[in-house]
């Protein structure tokens, strides 16, 4: 479904991707897990269209997307959460949904109505009518979420999506990405939380210092000693 290819991105002369390839095939969790640098959200940028790669290549079910502009990704069928959330403080959760369900659906009503149906299934039902800006973290998030699945996508790619929540927010929000998964939704997941990874995702990927280091089952990566040296490499620091 995406395949990436060689894809090298330079900021200044230092490179925050050198030569990175993947492949995510149709109805896969593939999760991207690296120390704090390593260029997991600079990936999702250019996949995004938010950067323009130095090198390389991304189709998406066939299409070469490389360099296009992030609407016209988005118009594709790809999604992305931000890993600082970013809702419009001031409107109504509902109507942060409604934004981005604006972006594939022209009519208001339909908009609205397809907003009413992702609030739903995030379980902000509840919170439709408060502002964004007095939400909780948790539902900060499940916000950040619903906003990407608006736009109906069928890669969705979440960057840090349970960075910040307690350990008991978070089992509730690994069955929620189940959900959507389970609902047609190709994911690629960043995701620091290795409980997650291990629940949800189908292979993995581990990224250092601009370099995919290792990928394949979780089970079997987790148990790699150059991902291991990678993450205590970063403790140390
Ligand atoms: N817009 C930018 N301008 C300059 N440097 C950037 C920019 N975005 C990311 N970087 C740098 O690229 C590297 C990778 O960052 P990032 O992709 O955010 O890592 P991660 O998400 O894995 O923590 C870091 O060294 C970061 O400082
Ligand atoms: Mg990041």
């Amino acid at each position: 479904m995406l395949q990436v290819k060689g894809i090298t991105k330079k900021f200044g002369g230092v490179a925050a991707l050198n030569s990175v390839s993947f492949d995510v095939g149709k109805g896969e969790v593939f999760a991207i897990i690296g120390p704090n640098g390593s260029g997991k959200t600079t990936l999702f940028n250019v996949v995004a269209g938010f950067h323009k790669p130095d090198g390389g290549s991304i189709s998406f079910e066939g299409k070469d997307i490389t360099g296009w502009q992030p609407f016209r990704v988005a118009q594709a069928g790809i999604a992305r959460s931000f890993q600082n959330t970013r809702p419009f403080p001031d409107l109504t959760t509902l109507d942060n949904v409604v934004v981005g369900a604006l972006t594939r659906h022209r009519n208001i009503r339909e908009a609205r109505s397809k907003a009413e149906e992702v609030m739903a299934t995030v379980g902000l039902g509840g919170a439709a009518g408060m502002q964004a800006k007095n939400l909780s973290i948790q539902d900060r998030k499940r916000l950040e979420v619903a906003k990407a699945i608006a736009t109906s996508p069928r890669l969705l790619l979440l960057d840090e999506p349970m960075a910040g929540l307690t350990g008991e927010e978070i089992p509730d929000f690994v069955s929620l990405i189940k959900r959507l998964n389970e609902s047609g939704m190709t994911i690629l997941l960043i995701e620091h939380v290795l409980y997650a990874i291990t629940k949800v995702a189908d292979r993995l990927m581990v990224m250092d210092n601009g370099n995919k280091l290792a990928e394949g089952a979780p089970g079997d990566i987790m148990n790699d000693s150059r991902v291991l040296k990678a993450y205590i490499g970063e403790d140390d620091a």
